[in-house]
């Protein structure tokens, strides 16, 4: 089974370029930056991360992120991701990134997209992985601050692809960013949304109607709704499933618990990603060794994931045909 999931061409849409950083660049770019940590050393910083839910998550990853200042930074941090990637066949990935997270401690914009776009660009020439950037719109903030993100992005707007919107989803429905995604749909960028992952059914309904998503982020709790289901079984919208973020962040219980198997066996486009990779335990093959042998899935469930994967991405319908 190992072999079988390294050997499958891998898609991932539901990666936070911030969740990839593991505790050891966190320290080493600390010190380079000269931010004061918490926590003596990489273990102890390791042990505390043990969530209950997505806010006790984000609480500890927005910290995280504080010792990303110099564009280098950011290089560096989506320079390690492409490595891991290449080490287990993902050949096409697109990443989410927060500028809010980063302009509001007074991190210029250019720096934060130009050293991840730098390393993607590498990614490509040299690794040969293929990519793009969907910018993320963090919910717990305003409909004002998300217009002024949107604004500050714009001169770069040739460097990504998308737009989504991630960070604490209950009470945040993304019907609060209605008038916003208007105007990103009226500019021509795909429109995403973490939806259905602690917040209800309604919200996917939302992110679908009022948004006009092109994919679900999450979107795990559909299934308390059975028109739902029926909806995004017929349309195939894409649901981004993320397994180990699911356990960790006490979605499911336990991963035997987990619906993406029911789902896909429903018809279901749905695909696995890792979300924040350094907070959950792995990357995408952790991702399909801990649903496989939880959920007992077979080689051709396996490859049928993966080819949503594919279909659900942003890549050229040639690309797709090529990777299928
Ligand atoms: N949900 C919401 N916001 C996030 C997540 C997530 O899983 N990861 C990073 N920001
Ligand atoms: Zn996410």
């Amino acid at each position: 089974m190992e072999t079988f999931i390294h050997a499958l061409p891998k898609v991932e849409l539901h990666l936070h370029i911030e969740g990839s950083l593991e505790p050891e660049l966190l320290f080493t770019l600390a010190e380079r930056n000269q931010i004061p940590l918490p926590y003596a050393d990489v273990e102890s910083l390791r042990a505390a991360y043990q969530f209950t839910n997505l806010q006790s998550f984000l609480d500890i990853y927005y910290q995280g992120a504080n010792v990303l200042i110099r564009e280098q930074d950011f290089y560096d941090l989506t320079w390690a991701y492409l490595q891991k990637c290449h080490q287990q066949n993902v050949v096409h990935t697109e990443i989410f990134f927060d500028p809010q997270t980063h302009t509001d401690r007074g991190i210029p914009f250019a720096d934060v997209i130009g050293g991840i776009s730098r390393a993607l660009a590498d990614g490509e020439s040299k690794l040969g992985i293929t990519s793009a950037l969907i910018l993320s719109f963090l919910r717990h903030l305003s409909e004002e601050a998300a217009f002024a993100t949107l604004e500050q992005a714009l001169p770069y707007r040739d460097l990504f692809v998308g737009i989504g919107l991630d960070s604490s989803e209950k009470g945040n429905p993304p019907e609060k960013f209605s008038r916003v995604f208007a105007r990103v749909r009226e500019l021509g960028f795909k429109v995403v949304a973490h939806a259905g992952e602690e917040g209800p059914a309604e919200y996917i309904w939302t992110a679908l109607n009022d948004l006009q998503v092109a994919r679900i982020d999450h979107g795990v709790r559909c299934v308390d709704d059975p028109a739902l289901v029926e909806h995004l079984r017929q349309t195939r919208v894409p649901l981004t499933v993320c397994p180990l973020s699911n356990t960790k962040l006490c979605v499911f219980s336990e991963m035997s618990e987990h619906n993406i198997g029911k789902l896909l066996d429903q018809g279901l486009c749905v695909t696995v990603n890792s979300d924040d990779p350094a907070y959950f335990g792995g990357y995408m093959e952790e991702n399909y060794l801990a649903i496989q042998s939880a959920l007992d899935l077979t080689k051709p469930q396996l490859a049928q994931l993966a080819r949503n994967g594919i279909e659900a991405s942003f890549m050229t319908e040639q690309r797709k045909q090529a990777l299928m």
